[in-house]
């Protein structure tokens, strides 16, 4: 069967690595009807907009989208684009699995954690105002609401993988009323799910268990700028932000994106990784049931780091072509 998924390039590295998602994609032998979509800030200098209005509708449409990354010109009055889109379209839960390859000198062999993080509020709600010349204010904005979904999301989440322990992170004793909220609905939770551990930790403790001994604390729930901050963290620590994929789930609709931004310093040289978008495509293949074509791609991505044909990010001299057609071929051998 054939499926209509919106794809959206985005800026700087976007198209070159979506182009090679494509073509991985393709190599899996899954049949997709491409619809590709324009947004960020390329088209705003033609329409206006970051986002136009069909953009979404797209999306709403197909339920599926793939997204490259997207820069908001900063200063300029544009809302970033991912956060409408999050908000826009109810993305409620951002999942990313940090997970090392082999062969690619991670700081530590084996990680296997699942950062769940929060979406739709937080600092991110966008709340800000000058009290006064000099004085800027940001309103972190936390409901019961989103805490128990996201929290039920994490607890559902580690049931169906199979995972042991779900990891609530917070800074709940300083901010005691919006971090205590969060901390409040995750213990309701956590007693509708036994068979998973519940576990708490401070934000700054974890940044240093991340480092010390991430697999612990096996899926972290937290809230939206805690888990934007601890997804780079963990991408570094598998060998970086080329590698990570993260997918913005929904009730209605479903974004998946890699963890990285628009990489500007390499846009346009042929040097992109694109195996971050490759594993979020993995990510949306598995959502769509396609999961022999999913594992295909993956046995292709072991077989290629293990073959030593990697990007300079991870070491290696391949650009994005040589190695998207080795992977290519491999996933093409699987
Ligand atoms: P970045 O993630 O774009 O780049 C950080 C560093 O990692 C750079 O040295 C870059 O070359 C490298 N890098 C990132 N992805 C790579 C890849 N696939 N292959 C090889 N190297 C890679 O972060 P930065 O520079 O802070 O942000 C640049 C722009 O991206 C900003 O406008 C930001 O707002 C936007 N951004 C967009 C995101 C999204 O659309 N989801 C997420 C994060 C940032």
């Amino acid at each position: 069967m054939a499926h209509t998924i919106t794809l959206i390039p985005g800026d700087g590295i976007g198209p070159e690595v979506a182009n090679a998602t494509r073509r991985v994609l393709a190599a899996s032998g899954v049949v997709i009807d491409w619809e590709v979509q324009e947004a960020g800030a390329a088209v705003a200098e033609k329409r206006g907009t970051t986002l136009p209005d069909e953009v979404l509708e797209s999306i709403r449409r197909n339920k599926v989208a793939l997204k490259g990354p997207i820069g908001t010109p900063i200063g300029k009055g544009f809302r970033s684009v991912n956060v409408t889109l999050r908000q826009a379209l109810d993305l409620y839960a951002n999942v990313r699995p940090v997970r090392s390859l082999p062969g690619i000198e991670p700081r530590f062999e084996g990680t296997d954690i699942v950062i769940v993080r929060e979406n739709t509020e937080d600092l991110y709600a966008g709340l800000e105002l000058m009290i006064m010349p000099g004085v800027a204010q940001s309103m972190k904005l936390i409901t019961e609401r989103a805490c128990t979904r996201i929290c039920e999301y994490a607890f559902d989440y580690a049931e169906r993988l199979g995972r042991k322990r779900v990891t609530v992170v917070h800074k709940a004793n300083i901010m005691k009323l919006s971090d205590g909220l969060l901390l409040e609905c995750f213990r309701k939770v956590a007693l509708k799910h036994p068979r998973i551990e519940p576990h708490e930790v401070i934000v700054d403790a974890c940044a240093m268990q991340m480092v010390k001994n991430a697999n612990k604390l096996d899926v972290i729930v937290t809230e939206n700028l805690y888990g934007d901050i601890l997804s780079d963290l963990g991408a570094g620590l598998v060998g970086g932000l080329g590698i990570v994929p993260g997918a913005n789930i929904g009730l209605e609709a479903a974004v998946f994106e890699a963890v990285h931004g628009t990489a500007p310093d390499i846009a346009g040289m042929g040097l992109a990784n694109p195996t971050a978008l490759i594993q979020s495509g993995v990510m949306m293949l598995h959502h769509l049931g396609e999961h022999t074509a999913a594992q295909k791609i993956e046995k292709g991505l072991l077989a290629t780091f293990e073959s030593g044909v990697r990007t300079a990010d991870l070491g290696g001299t391949a650009g994005t072509e040589e190695y998207t057609r080795a992977l290519c071929e491999a996933v093409g051998r699987a």
